[in-house]
């Protein structure tokens, strides 16, 4: 039989961890990718002031929850205390912002593999980076595939690299810059993960002759999906959980090895 070395993780990601079915980054978002049979999500984890990683994409509270401020100015502590369900739908009022140690918690229990995003700002990528792989290090111990890191922060990934050598990384890339490869090799990467509308098949290509598995982000259209798994890619994150759904694969015939 016919391995995935250079992915063998889910192919199918739901992005933030329910798509567009949940508030992002929430554990009732990683319950209704589960729910769905995703047997992967995308998560965006950053730094708590007090040093804890928790699930938020935006450097401040201002969007995803009742409040507003920056996340490097409150605690763990302080973040429990605010909704961040009530701004998706009032039937997600009381919903928190999960610690990454219950999202793991979480999603290890339903069976389900994360990718891990690691967001953070200067000065602190570096230590984001270190603080975050050693947690998925000592969260997922003795799972098999562990986690997937992932960043568009290059410090975050030296740093993760440096703190947890052993939990794979990939290098986000919003555009291609002529380096790119150079880039996510120097950063001891195994995969890299670009914008979808950058990815054509000398892309594809490219990756995958220099051992790097190559994920697109974010793939919101059945024809498009379709079209990156024609060209080769070997995972996609996705908000339209309906649509593209957990079966996508099998359903068109797509994405042979
Ligand atoms: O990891 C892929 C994707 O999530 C990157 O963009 O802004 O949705 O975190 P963003
Ligand atoms: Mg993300």
């Amino acid at each position: 039989m016919l391995t995935r070395t250079r992915w063998p993780y889910p192919r199918i990601l739901a992005h933030r961890g329910g798509g567009a079915l949940a508030p992002e980054n929430t554990l009732v978002a990683l319950r209704v990718g589960a729910t769905l049979g995703f047997a992967g999500a995308e998560i965006d984890a950053r730094l708590a002031g007090c040093g804890t990683p928790v699930l938020l994409h935006d450097a401040t509270v201002d969007r995803t929850t009742d409040e507003s401020g920056l996340v490097r100015d409150l605690a763990a502590e302080d973040l429990r205390q605010l909704d961040a369900g009530v701004w998706f739908g009032n039937e997600y009022a009381g919903e928190r912002v999960p610690t990454l140690e219950a999202a793991s918690a979480l999603a290890r229990n339903q069976g389900q593999w994360l990718n891990v995003e690691i967001k953070a700002e200067a000065p602190d990528e570096e230590e984001a980076g270190a603080v975050i792989a050693r947690e998925i290090a000592r969260q997922w111990r003795g799972t098999s595939p562990s986690p997937l890191l992932s960043s568009f922060s290059t410090l975050a990934l030296a740093g993760a690299r440096a703190a947890a050598p052993e939990i794979p990384r990939g290098l986000l890339l919003e555009d291609l810059p002529s380096d790119w490869l150079d880039l996510a090799r120097s950063l001891g990467c195994s995969s890299v993960h670009c914008r979808q509308d950058t990815i054509d098949g000398h892309v594809v290509q490219a990756a995958h002759a220099a051992g790097f598995g190559i994920l697109a982000y974010t793939v919101n259209e059945t024809a498009r999906a379709l079209a990156l798994f024609e060209l080769g890619v070997d995972a996609i994150v996705t908000d339209e959980l309906r649509e593209i759904r957990a079966d996508f694969l099998t359903l068109y015939s797509v994405g042979k090895p």
